[in-house]
């Protein structure tokens, strides 16, 4: 029974292989979609245009406010992050709140002196300026459908009005155009950083870009924007790369996760890549092999008196927390001592068999695996279509997520995908330089705040 349990695992995990052929097919297919997205609307990578001209050079200085959206329910939502502000305003400032009060019932101005707000809001939003922009679709399990095709920047400031807090929501950040500001701001040398990338609970990343190869920029008729860097940040929402399914990997586990989803078709990249979604893979996949009599994963038999409650997490869907792939991956003791814990912890599986936890072992490593090389493909799509590597010295990508930062490996499997794309190589993996941008979405999102408060075109359209 126990070899055949191995066995299996193997032959599952070789179907999460990723090889260098694919990572290469992947590397041009993402490329052709990317350009598609930079001319046109409604392409699957949505390649979104945030406004954003410029990124800090560390020398900014200034009082600036961030809101950073965690998830509750829609009617309420926006009131209760204006309720935050109010709370966090009357503990840290109150002084400068009730100056606003007292200037606002003297003289009704309350238009002075105001609060500027980096609303970060990690979802896809078609962007018309650089604090306005409507929301495209919800992902990672989100699913408020009145939400959908409305300005998320009008709906927070018309709370914060309601409330009459000195506060103006001056620009909304996505958590990658928030990491990429934070990591450039705080990035050592003088290159600015030309990648912010999230591997977490989703993924995604933003990036430098060209004006001029930002062709649909022309048909966005109210669009105002500072022309003088040439540059500007572009939002990819690689979540939903090759949403039909050209050139991704997938089996069967992922499949019926998908099928199963609320999203089912879109986010297909996320869907293999991020934190949200590699538990139950797993779990899908550790179940084909229990409901297996052959095989008897989990089930107690002479040799082993496993135990698994019919509570368990195990038999629900999303009941596997990715976490537990990286408590997985990481054990080198020689009983697994860790693995055993995690399937405790997460899952009330106990006594399992050293086999059985050889067979978890052996998925986990695949599945995350998988992930990190395919990570590698936006990664290197962006460093060939930017012509950084020809360019620069070092090309600075700032990071953050639960995956990239407690995966065991992940950075390391990442790099040697990246290495197996030609226009890449050894040479141009050694001069990318990443590094964690922790928690920079909120940082991020008051510098945003701070550049668009500085500019006068954004804080009044009709004067440029
Ligand atoms: C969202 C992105 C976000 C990413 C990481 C994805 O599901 O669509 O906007 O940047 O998650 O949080």
């Amino acid at each position: 029974m126990s070899s055949a349990l191995l066995d299996e695992a193997a032959r599952i995990a070789r179907e999460f292989d990723y090889p260098a052929d694919q990572v290469n097919h992947g590397v041009t297919e993402y490329i052709k979609q990317s350009n598609e997205g930079l001319a046109q609307e409604n392409t699957t990578l949505s390649q979104i245009p945030t406004f954003v001209t410029a990124v800090p050079n560390g020398t900014e200085k200034g009082l600036y406010l961030a809101v950073d959206l965690g998830g509750t329910n829609f009617r309420d939502l926006f009131t209760f992050l204006a309720r935050q502000i109010e709370a966090f305003l009357r503990i840290h400032h109150n002084e400068h709140f009730e100056a606003h009060l007292r200037r606002r019932r003297d003289d009704g101005n309350h238009v002075v002196d105001l609060f500027d707000l980096g609303f970060t809001f990690s979802f896809p939003v078609r962007q018309c300026g650089i604090n306005s922009g409507t929301l495209i679709r919800w992902t990672k399990g989100f699913n408020i459908p009145d939400a959908v095709g409305h300005d998320v920047c009008a709906l927070l400031q018309s709370a914060i009005d309601d409330l009459h807090l000195p506060v103006r929501v001056a620009a909304l950040v996505n958590d990658t155009v928030g990491t990429l500001m934070a990591r450039s701001y705080t990035s050592p040398g003088e290159t600015g950083t030309l990648l912010g990338a999230i591997f977490g609970t989703g993924t995604n990343g933003a990036y430098v870009e060209k004006l001029d190869k930002v062709t649909k920029l022309q048909h966005m008729k109210d669009a105002h924007y500072d022309t003088s860097s040439g540059e500007m940040i572009i939002n990819a929402e690689w979540g939903s790369f090759d949403n039909h399914m050209s050139v991704l990997p997938t089996t069967v586990y992922d499949d019926e996760l998908d099928a199963d989803s609320n999203n089912p078709g879109v986010q297909m990249f996320e869907k293999r890549v991020s934190g949200m979604f590699l538990g139950e893979i797993l779990r899908r996949a550790l179940l084909a092999m229990h409901n297996n009599p052959a095989l008897g994963l989990f089930k107690p038999s002479k040799t082993s008196k496993v135990s698994l409650p019919s509570d368990s997490l195990f038999y629900r869907q999303w009941g596997l927390d990715t976490s537990l792939l990286s408590q997985v991956e990481s054990d080198t003791t020689k009983n697994m001592v860790d693995v055993k814990a995690a399937l405790k912890d997460h899952l009330k599986i106990e006594h399992p068999s050293e086999t059985e936890c050889q067979a978890v072992k052996i998925l986990v490593h695949a599945i995350g695996k998988r992930a990190a090389r395919l990570a590698a493909v936006p990664l290197a799509a962006i460093l060939i279509h930017t012509g950084k590597l020809e360019t620069d010295e070092i090309v600075d990508v700032g990071v953050d997520g639960s995956l990239v930062e407690f995966y065991p490996s992940f950075e390391a499997y990442m790099r040697e995908a990246l290495r197996e794309v030609p226009q890449v190589g050894v040479a141009g993996d050694k001069k990318v330089r990443i590094g964690i941008s922790k928690d920079g979405s909120g940082v991020g999102a008051a510098l945003i705040a701070l550049v668009a408060s500085k500019d006068e075109t954004l804080r009044n359209p009709s004067k440029k």
